[in-house]
């Protein structure tokens, strides 16, 4: 086909996340218009670690990323998994990574505080592409558009909606809501998402490393303790002498659960006194107790989160796309959500990129090539994220059957193994130059993009590309008959 004819879509982005955010900096590559929406109307610090494995980082060294990154991140290697005895202290049963990473995937996994993230990825939108305290409430199509409206009545038109907004993503349970009416949603993506733990995170200030000295050294100390009762907790040592910690309490049943999560959803940010309470005595791994770290830091970087999880299979309708915990919320303990959420702003916007013209058709063609590439790699990563969860946070009896099972009758090569395998995906931005891979290990081959592949055969032979973009007027008039009802599934 002809890519000179071609007209760029505008698309818009729900959520300015991790995940909307790599978005927003593939699309302005791209050359593609885009807007993104972010309800927060500030930027919280919140107090959470994060490890992004090597499996993304070679998307960082092709957006230029990698350096600015690695100047707050340091170099995470293994978590060493304790158990609490009775008398209080600690054992240590596993130590758990990968070996020679670096050598084997061509990157070294990277250790910060997810907000570090955040910052880089946003610094790098421009202002006029984002708009701050914009709630998404409502999606309608009409006239072969899309159009978003807003808790504070705008309304905005485009040929593409990305929902990353999320776990409890609006558009999500707008486009559920549609297809459950049509009949079109499978009965498991209108089952609501499903906790199993409670999670309190925070930051601490620096530290003195004469109390800890393990902080000095050139990678994460990274320290998970099974409780004796439903408490688990685990500390990381990030850059600056700092220590990062997360208390989690397991539901012992469904209802509990339910119950838990009656009253809230989605981050709270506060200082919780009773559940701090409950874990100040308990010891910290790297030095000291528990209650220490809490006093070291700061009240409004502390947070609880409910860890939920669940794969959705449908992924897209019509004009709407999902991408990240949208559609698959997965634990924290493999350190797989982020990184999932950034694959498929990669694979999106190649796919995006590709995109033949903005009908219907062609829409769904790209929607659905972005499915098929992404959907195994992620109900993999779901998976493992939910193993890894039983062996480092899990407390009933199955949860420490399987945990025995693994530490004790799966050789370490056997582990290793599973490591390795896991970083044979590292996809990459299809429509700029590849960067080699340096590994001594295997990955998949690269999807190329097919418009791609023309313009750089056209440069070859000295032509120019001609790109008919149409430019739009993004915000339209708010139609009077439009009312705004809270999203619900049912
Ligand atoms: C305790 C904890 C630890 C974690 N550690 C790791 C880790 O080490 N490694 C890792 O890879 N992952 C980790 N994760 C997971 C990771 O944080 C998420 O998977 C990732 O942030 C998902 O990105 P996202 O862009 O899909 O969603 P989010 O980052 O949640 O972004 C969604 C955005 O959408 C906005 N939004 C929501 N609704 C609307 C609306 N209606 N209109 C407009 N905007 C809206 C929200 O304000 C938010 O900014 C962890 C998660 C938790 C809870
Ligand atoms: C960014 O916003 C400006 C102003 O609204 C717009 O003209 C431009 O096209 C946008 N850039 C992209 C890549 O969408
Ligand atoms: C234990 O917790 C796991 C989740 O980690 C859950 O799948 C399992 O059903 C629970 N087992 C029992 C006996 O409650």
């Amino acid at each position: 086909m002809d890519f000179e004819v071609r007209r760029s879509p505008v698309v818009l982005i729900s959520g300015g996340g991790l995940g909307g955010l790599l978005l927003g900096i593939l699309l302005e590559r791209a050359g593609i218009q885009y807007h993104i929406f972010e309800r927060a109307s500030i930027i919280k610090p919140l107090g959470s670690v994060m490890v992004l494995g090597s499996t993304i980082l070679p998307v960082f060294e092709q957006l230029g990323l990698l350096e600015d990154l690695e100047r707050f991140a340091v170099p995470f290697k293994s978590t060493t998994l304790h158990s609490e005895k009775t008398d209080g202290k600690l054992k240590q049963l596993a130590i758990l990574g990968m070996k020679n990473e670096k050598d084997i995937a061509g990157y070294q996994s990277q250790t910060f505080v997810r907000h570090q993230l955040y910052n880089l990825l946003l610094s790098r939108i421009p202002p006029e592409n984002i708009t701050l305290g914009k709630k998404v409430l409502k999606v309608v199509e009409r006239d072969d558009r899309i159009m978003i409206y807003c808790s504070d009545k705008s309304a905005y038109v485009g040929d593409i909606l990305v929902g990353a907004d999320g776990s409890y993503s609006a558009i999500r349970q707008c486009i559920y809501r549609e297809m459950a009416k049509e009949k079109l949603l499978p009965k498991a993506d209108a089952e609501d998402l499903v906790a199993g733990y409670t999670c309190m995170v925070g930051a601490t200030t620096r530290l003195d490393v004469e109390k800890y000295p393990k902080l000095i050294g050139d990678h994460c100390q990274s320290e998970a303790v099974l409780g004796c009762e439903s408490r688990s907790w685990s500390c990381w040592g990030i850059s600056d002498h700092r220590i990062c910690w997360s208390l989690k309490v397991q539901y012992k049943t469904l209802e509990e659960a339910k119950r838990q999560m009656f009253m809230s959803s989605s981050w709270h940010s506060g200082s919780h006194p009773a559940m701090i309470k409950e874990f100040e005595n308990l010891p910290c791994p790297l030095g000291g107790t528990l209650g220490d770290l809490f006093e070291m830091t700061p009240k409004g970087t502390i947070s609880k989160v409910y860890l939920e999880h669940k794969m959705y299979t449908t992924w897209y309708y019509k004009r709407s796309v999902l991408l990240g915990d949208a559609c698959h919320k997965m634990l924290p303990a493999a350190g797989q959500g982020a990184v999932n959420a950034l694959q498929d702003a990669v694979i999106l916007a190649n796919c995006l990129y590709d995109l033949e013209d903005v009908s219907q058709e062609s829409v769904t063609a790209a929607f659905k090539r972005y499915y098929d590439q992404r959907y195994t790699h992620a109900k993999t990563q779901f998976e493992n994220s939910e193993l890894a969860a039983k062996i480092t946070t899990g407390l009933n009896w199955t949860d420490r059957w399987t945990r025995t099972l693994y530490l004790n009758l799966l050789p370490p090569s056997a582990q290793q193994g599973i490591f390795a395998k896991t970083t044979t995906y590292q996809p990459q931005v299809a429509f700029l130059p590849l960067v080699p891979f340096r590994g001594t290990g295997t990955v998949l081959p690269q999807v190329p993009s097919t418009r791609y592949t023309a313009e750089q055969e056209s440069y070859e032979r000295g032509g120019k590309e001609k790109m008919n973009r149409r430019a739009s007027k993004l915000e339209i008039e708010y139609p009077a008959d439009i009312c705004f009802l809270p999203p619900r599934l049912q």
